[in-house]
């Protein structure tokens, strides 16, 4: 077989410009990732996360363009950083990867994703990672392998029902449900990091998604129990009287104080008869019930080692990560 072409040859992978973004790409993929929002809602969504601080340093658009200098096959990047068994690691997030429709199947989103890859290894970054919508099989011939991704539902009955002092998430709780979220991240071996202005980030994606008519039915319930001012544990989600379920975002605990876990879900869970999400990782996934746990056929997570040094820890904990009992990362560092 022929030595397949290096996309550099081929592509230049560029860093595109937001008028292009707005004018080519986004009306192109509003027609798949709107989930139900006007096309002006979509790109202001957007463009209100591109101005955060996180946005504006750490968030951009790659692509390719044709030889008339119209773009043809793109992808959002997420610039992260991770700690995997001890060590802090420069990550990098694949969201959105997008061929316009004319143009598939020429192999385009394979030689910019790459040309993206090869780039990444060139500046430095140790772990690229994505979450595929589509058949897992695209992404392992780039060199992406799955991490077990799945779903878990368990019955409110079987949650202990403790005596902890709930109260709503405020918002001067932030610095106090970061410190519980970095205790659970400190215990896993592969966490992502989450900066104070990656926070707001996230935060301002929840305001945009309870803001999104895909979430009409859906009301966001966030509890902490604190001791004097200090958080000892949080949790966040959705209460989805439709489905019966509590829709688990995420969750933590500081040190020694795992047990408020099942109370504070059992308060989230009200009236309705389960809790639902993603598997959460470790150690959070230790606080919940056994309960049903399936496989999840979409928004499955793919890691690629680039450096040398990510190459080594995955030798060394592929085991463990492919056959762990919980998931690697929350839903809610889904990009
Ligand atoms: C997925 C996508 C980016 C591929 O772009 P492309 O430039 O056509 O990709 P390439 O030509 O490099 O590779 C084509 C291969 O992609 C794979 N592919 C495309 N869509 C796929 C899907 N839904 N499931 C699995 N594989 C798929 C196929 O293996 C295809 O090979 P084939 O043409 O021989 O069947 C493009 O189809 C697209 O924009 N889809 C809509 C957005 C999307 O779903 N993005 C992925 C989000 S995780």
């Amino acid at each position: 077989m022929d030595p397949l072409p290096q996309p550099d040859e081929l592509l230049h992978l560029v860093e595109l410009r937001r008028d292009e973004v707005a004018t080519q790409v986004l009306p192109e993929t509003f027609k798949l990732w709107a989930d139900q929002r006007s096309y002006e809602q979509y790109a202001a969504d957007l463009a209100e996360f591109a101005a955060t601080s996180y946005g504006k340093r750490h968030f951009s658009f790659q692509g390719v363009r044709d030889e008339r200098g119209a773009v043809v096959s793109c992808c959002k990047r997420y610039a992260r950083e991770a700690t995997w068994a001890g060590r802090r690691l420069r990550a990098v997030g694949i969201g959105a990867v997008f061929t316009m429709p004319s143009e598939r199947g020429r192999g385009l989103a394979s030689l910019m994703l790459g040309a993206f890859l090869d780039r990444e290894r060139a500046e430095g970054s140790d772990l690229a990672y994505l979450f595929s919508d589509i058949h897992p099989t695209f992404y392992e011939r780039l060199g992406f392998i799955a991490l077990p991704s799945r779903s878990f539902t368990v019955r409110a009955s079987s949650l202990a029902r403790g005596r902890a002092a709930v109260a709503p998430m405020a918002d001067a709780d932030i610095a106090g449900v970061r410190k519980c979220y970095d205790a659970g991240a400190a215990r896993r071996s592969l966490s992502l990091v989450r900066t104070p202005v990656l926070w707001d980030a996230v935060r301002l994606r929840e305001r945009q998604a309870e803001a999104s008519p895909g979430n009409r039915y859906a009301q966001p319930v966030r509890l902490v129990v604190r001791e004097g001012r200090i958080v000892r544990a949080y949790v966040k989600g959705w209460r989805q009287p439709r489905r019966d379920a509590y829709v688990l975002d995420e969750m933590g605990a500081l040190d020694g104080h795992e047990e408020l876990l099942p109370a504070l879900l059992s308060a989230a869970i009200g009236d309705l008869g389960k809790v639902a999400g993603w598997l959460p990782p470790e150690p959070e996934r230790g606080s919940l019930p056994r309960g049903s746990v399936k496989r999840r056929s979409s928004t499955v997570l793919m890691v690629a080692p680039l450096s040398r040094t990510a190459q080594m820890l995955w030798q060394q904990h592929a085991n463990g990560l492919l056959h762990a009992a919980a998931d690697a990362f929350w839903s809610t560092d889904h990009i």
